[in-house]
């Protein structure tokens, strides 16, 4: 079996040593790739994956959109999204599906199992695919405010103008899809926490902990890192790729190594 993670242009990835891993642990004989790929080299790709010179993708940027037209069918989740971070072959059909918005999800539901209000930061592309597989009354703020309106207005949607400082008392969960936080600017945060009981989360995991989820750590606040999400995003693309729920304790060892050595 041959798997890949296509983008352009293609940074270091985490996913190839983590799928490796699961492959190996698994007993199956496989390997998983990073492959540069413009956008113009996508239908060489798609044919790969149509003569079986490669059996499954991960997607990421600027690909996520792109790659849609040229697949049989999409998952409901990527539908929604409108992008695309797996590619699979079920009865010689390509399927997309999106997994980052399950992943977060997912990870969220293990920590809290029950939530009702929750407050995302930021409307790019991460956001929507949170946004999409999120449960409950659901509030976004964004710097840009035609972003967290469009995104809104799609997923039914409150809408908070962004803020130099906000009422957090009300929400359950908070969380952050923006940049800000990530390697180098590791001292910026993307809001003050004021009082609040939130679970608050954040979606970066260069570094881990982000200045957000220190400070919420201090407070003596819940937090949740990128970590379980990167994980679980990663476990619902290998579960298409080869039929088996992988070991996740060990991609979360895998991850947490790789994010030591970085
Ligand atoms: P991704 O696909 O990873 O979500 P993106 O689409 O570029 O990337 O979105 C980045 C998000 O981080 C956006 O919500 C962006 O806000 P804008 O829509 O206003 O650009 C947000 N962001 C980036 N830098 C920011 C900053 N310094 N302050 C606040 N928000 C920021």
């Amino acid at each position: 079996m041959r798997f890949a993670v296509i983008g352009h242009p293609i940074a270091h990835s985490l996913s190839p040593e983590l799928h490796t891993a699961w492959l190996e642990a698994a007993g199956l004989f496989g390997c998983y790739d990073l492959i540069d790929v413009t956008e113009q080299q996508l239908p060489q790709i798609i044919t790969k994956l149509r003569i079986h010179q490669l059996d499954g993708i991960n997607v990421t940027i600027p690909h996520k959109t792109a790659i849609i037209p040229y697949l049989d069918r999409l998952e409901p989740a990527a539908q929604k999204a409108g992008a695309v971070n797996t590619v699979y072959r079920q009865d010689g059909q390509l399927i997309g599906a999106n997994t980052d918005g399950i992943g977060f999800v997912r990870a969220l539901t293990e920590r809290r199992p029950s939530f009702q209000k929750t407050l995302v930061l930021g409307a790019g592309g991460a956001a929507r695919g949170i946004i999409a597989a999120l449960p409950g009354d659901v509030t976004i703020t964004n710097r840009t405010e035609e972003r967290s309106k469009a995104v809104a207005d799609e997923f039914g949607a409150n809408v908070l103008p962004w803020q130099e400082t906000f009422d957090l008392t009300s929400y359950d969960v908070i969380i952050n899809t923006t940049s800000v936080g990530m390697a180098p600017h590791i001292e910026a945060r993307p809001i003050e926490l004021t009082e609040t009981h939130a679970l608050i989360c954040d979606i970066i995991y260069r570094p881990t902990p982000t200045r957000l989820l220190r400070e919420a750590t201090e407070k003596g606040l819940d937090t949740l890192d990128g970590v379980p999400m990167f994980v679980l995003q990663a476990a619902e693309a290998f579960e298409r790729f080869t039929g088996q729920a992988p070991d996740l304790a060990l991609g979360e060892q895998v991850i947490r190594k790789q994010l030591e050595e970085f």
